[in-house]
């Protein structure tokens, strides 16, 4: 590309050279200065030619993983030719951008001569030309040898959509070390990882080495090979290789080398092109059947389990993953519906990214063939009217979702207010507001499950994750929802405590509930339908609280949802610094509520559910009762 364009440059110059000759009067004085402009001009490309610097040879690039074709895998810029709109929408998705190699057009973090601090210790983040470096504790440490601090370089970033997070060379083999800081793109600020996911403040605040190179590149990159050499039970090194950084093409249409192959001949292609038959030398989703295109998503949107033993965990080291869009997952990993902190305690996925894990079990999806190609399309088509960033967030079809339900429940599709109860066309009655609500948790936010289900009282009772009907109405009890049910439904009512028949269920979950469910219920009041309908004039004291909860995730949205809030646009502290720094903010926020005499302000058919008295202010004893019934189980929510 470079030689191309340098050989028109010289091609323009020459040409120029000869125009501007013209205004010479005399033809030998033409003639020589013509000769001497091509003569200057071809001496500054040669120059520029020796002097340009030499671009490093993949195989050559030393301290992390490098991208080589492999096993029938030859990368995106093959198919550029033949499928250039293709190539671009997927190049314009967040897919393609998942792992860059980290440069001045990569990188979005702030690197100006920053300084950042967690437990205590220095990080600064700096930028060099090109380059991005950071200087720090050395991550090596434990090893025992080696100075205090080092100067370690970028040289990858996971992300660009909701955060991005930075790889350094290690200087040992390929392995990368994990920056304990993200950048958090909305609020284009930097902050712990730690604090990213839900996790305890107790956990220790380091660099994780060798992360990427046997956890994230599975689903982060296209056909990885962690290729770790183990010496007994130690690792001696990390000589990681991708076919491609990025989730490309052939993460989900398998290896192309020999569709490329088939098509090189006109004829074929052509014929090819006229037949509209599918093509056998490459998979695409769409034309498999509704299970194993999911799977095809499935293999990275999931929580699996490998039943791993000496022998295929070497070739996993060696090879890496053996599943291939067009098999069926279930022959290479089990699905989970249960264990960790992931899962709600009905076996429900609780983290976002795990869309497969939910999708699985739906009437929708076992019964009814629905697939994520069903409300989910990967290239933007060209008759789609949205600007492609609109599209390339959640990569949904033009059409609402809602049609794409009354395609297969026809029957609500004639009247749908008489099976919602909620006028037509309002927030109240679109089906994926009560049918996929926001009680998965990801990325500092709600996430829609992708679970089908309908709003029950019985099973918030049973798991503690919020129903559809209170995460809208956050302001109303268990009980107003048990009874509407029951009129509307005619659903058996549960058996309810007095809490649950007097306190709203929104204060109850933010307060009583585990620190994934209040990092959720926490996010969950800044979500505007809910403000629309529960009203905000109730909403500061409680989020307050979390100003001062043991979780610094829970701190952070706390906060950020404060800030959607009248009077708090511009409240910002340091949630993870001193425990004074925190009460302080706690304070702060709720003098504003006072000063703005909210209290008043909440209906006063609504106050006693949200625990505001007569007064306006907030019944302090039921409040510190509730507090004191938090579930304080250690949680810990990573990828
Ligand atoms: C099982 C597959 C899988 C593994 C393993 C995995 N991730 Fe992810 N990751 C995802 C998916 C899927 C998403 C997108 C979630 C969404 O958009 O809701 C994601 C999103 C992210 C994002 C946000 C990206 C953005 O643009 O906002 C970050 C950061 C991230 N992962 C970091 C990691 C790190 C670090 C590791 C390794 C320790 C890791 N992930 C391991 C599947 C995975
Ligand atoms: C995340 C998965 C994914 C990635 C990455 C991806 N595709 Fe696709 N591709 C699909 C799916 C799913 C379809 C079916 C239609 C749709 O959803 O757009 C498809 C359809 C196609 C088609 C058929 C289009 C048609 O009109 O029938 C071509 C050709 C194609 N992709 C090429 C590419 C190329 C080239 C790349 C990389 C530059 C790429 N795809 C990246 C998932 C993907
Ligand atoms: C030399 C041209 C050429 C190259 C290069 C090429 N393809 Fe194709 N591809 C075709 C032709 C021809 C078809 C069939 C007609 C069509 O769908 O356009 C096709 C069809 C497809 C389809 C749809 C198949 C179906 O059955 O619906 C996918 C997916 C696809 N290509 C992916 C890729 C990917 C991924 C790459 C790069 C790794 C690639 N192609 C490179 C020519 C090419
Ligand atoms: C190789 C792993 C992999 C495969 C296969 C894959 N994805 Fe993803 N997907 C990811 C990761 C990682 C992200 C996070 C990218 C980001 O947001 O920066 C993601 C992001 C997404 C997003 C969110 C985009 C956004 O940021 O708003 C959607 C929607 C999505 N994928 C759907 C699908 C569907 C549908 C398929 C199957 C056709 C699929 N993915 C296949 C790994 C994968
Ligand atoms: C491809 C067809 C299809 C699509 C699209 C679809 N469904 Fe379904 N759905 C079904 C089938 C089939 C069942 C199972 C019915 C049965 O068990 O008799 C079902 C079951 C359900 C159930 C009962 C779930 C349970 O397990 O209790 C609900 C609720 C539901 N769907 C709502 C929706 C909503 C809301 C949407 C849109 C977001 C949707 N469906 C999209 C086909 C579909
Ligand atoms: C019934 C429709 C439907 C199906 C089927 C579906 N999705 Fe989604 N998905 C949605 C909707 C709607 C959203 C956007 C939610 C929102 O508004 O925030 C979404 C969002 C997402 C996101 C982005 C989440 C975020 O906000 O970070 C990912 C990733 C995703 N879906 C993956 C998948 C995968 C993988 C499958 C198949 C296993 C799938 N989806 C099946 C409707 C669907
Ligand atoms: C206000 C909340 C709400 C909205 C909005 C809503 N539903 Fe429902 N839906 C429910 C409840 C509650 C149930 C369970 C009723 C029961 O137990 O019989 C249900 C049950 C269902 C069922 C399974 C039972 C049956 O009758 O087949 C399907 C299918 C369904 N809804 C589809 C939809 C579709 C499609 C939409 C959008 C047009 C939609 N729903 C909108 C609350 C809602
Ligand atoms: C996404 C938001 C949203 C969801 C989800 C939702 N509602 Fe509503 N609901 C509203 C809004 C807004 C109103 C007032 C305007 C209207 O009637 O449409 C309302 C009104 C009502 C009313 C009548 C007014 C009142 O306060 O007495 C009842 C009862 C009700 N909803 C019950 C439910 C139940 C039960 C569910 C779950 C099955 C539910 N809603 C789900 C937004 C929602």
């Amino acid at each position: 590309m470079c030689d191309e364009l340098q050989a028109l440059g010289v091609l323009c110059v020459v040409l120029g050279a000869i125009a501007a000759a013209r205004f010479v009067p005399s033809d030998r004085l033409r003639v020589t200065v013509a000769v001497a402009l091509i003569g200057l001009v071809t001496a500054t490309v040669v120059l520029a030619l020796v002097l340009r610097p030499a671009a490093v040879a993949e195989s050559d690039v030393k301290g992390r993983p490098i991208q080589v074709d492999a096993d029938g895998y030859v990368g995106s810029e093959a198919c550029r030719a033949c499928h250039s709109h293709e190539h671009d929408t997927w190049n314009d998705s967040y897919h393609s951008k998942m792992t860059q190699v980290a440069g001045p057009d990569t990188v979005i973090g702030d690197f100006d001569k920053v300084t950042l601090v967690a437990d205590g210790a220095e990080y600064k983040l700096e930028r060099d030309g090109d380059e991005f470096w950071v200087e720090q504790p050395n991550p090596l440490s434990y090893l025992g040898t080696g100075p205090e601090r080092v100067r370690s370089r970028i040289v990858v970033t996971t992300g660009s959509h909701n955060m991005q997070a930075y790889w350094f060379d290690t200087g040992h083999t390929r392995n990368l070390g994990l920056l304990p800081f993200t950048w958090h793109v909305e609020d284009q600020r930097w902050q712990t990882r730690r604090s990213a996911f839900v996790g305890p403040s107790s956990d220790p605040h380091v660099s994780r080495i060798g992360d990427w190179n046997i956890i994230c590149l599975k689903c982060h990159a296209t056909h990885s090979r962690p290729r770790i050499m183990t010496e007994g039970n130690t690792q001696v090194g990390a000589f990681t290789r991708v076919a491609e950084f990025g989730i490309s093409c052939e993460s989900c249409h398998g290896p192309a080398e020999a569709h490329i192959a088939a098509n090189q001949n006109p004829l074929r292609r052509y014929m090819q092109r006229l037949s509209g038959e599918p093509d056998p030398t490459i998979v695409n989703p769409a034309r498999l059947d509704p299970m194993r295109s999911t799977q095809v998503c499935g293999s990275c949107h999931s929580d699996l389990e490998y039943d791993f033993n000496e022998k295929s965990l070497n070739e996993w080291f060696r090879d890496g993953f053996r599943f291939r869009p067009g098999d069926d997952l279930r022959k290479h990993y089990r699905v989970d519906f249960s264990g960790a902190d992931q899962f709600w305690s009905d076996g429900l996925i609780r983290v976002a990214g795990r869309e497969y894990n939910a999708l699985l079990n739906s009437g929708c999806h076992d019964k009814g063939g629905m697939s994520c190609l069903t409300c989910h399309v990967m290239h933007q088509p060209s008759d789609d009217p949205r600007p492609r960033e609109e599209w390339a967030t959640d990569q949904l079809h033009y059409a609402d979702v809602d049609q794409t339900c009354t395609q297969c429940h026809s029957k609500f599709a004639q009247d749908i207010p008489a099976h919602t109860h909620h006028a037509a066309g309002s927030i109240g009655s679109s089906c994926q507001n009560c049918h996929m609500p926001y009680s998965t948790y990801g990325l500092m936010k709600g996430v829609r499950t992708h679970r089908i289900a309908s709003p029950s009282v019985q099973v918030t009772l049973a798991t503690g994750r919020p129903n559809a009907c209170n995460q809208c109405h956050l302001d109303q009890t268990l009980e107003w929802t048990a009874k509407t049910l029951n009129k509307w439904y005619g659903t058996a009512m549960p058996e309810l405590s007095a809490d649950d028949r007097q306190i709203a269920a929104g204060v109850q979950l933010l307060l009583k509930g585990d620190a994934a469910v209040r990092a959720l219920v926490a996010w969950n009041y800044s979500w505007k339908p809910a403000q629309e309908t529960s009203g905000t004039a109730w909403m500061a004291p409680y989020l307050a609280e979390l100003l001062v909860d043991p979780y610094e995730s829970v701190r952070i949205i706390g906060e950020r949802s404060l800030r959607t809030l009248p009077g708090y646009e511009s409240f910002h502290h340091e949630l993870i610094g001193t425990a004074g720094e925190r009460q302080a903010a706690k304070t702060q926020a709720l003098t504003i509520w006072h000063q703005q005499e909210n209290g008043s302000k909440v209906p006063t058919t609504r106050r006693s559910r949200v625990l505001v008295a007569g007064d306006g202010n907030i019944l302090a004893q039921t409040f510190a009762r509730l507090l004191k019934l938090r579930d304080n189980r250690l949680i810990r929510l990573f990828e």
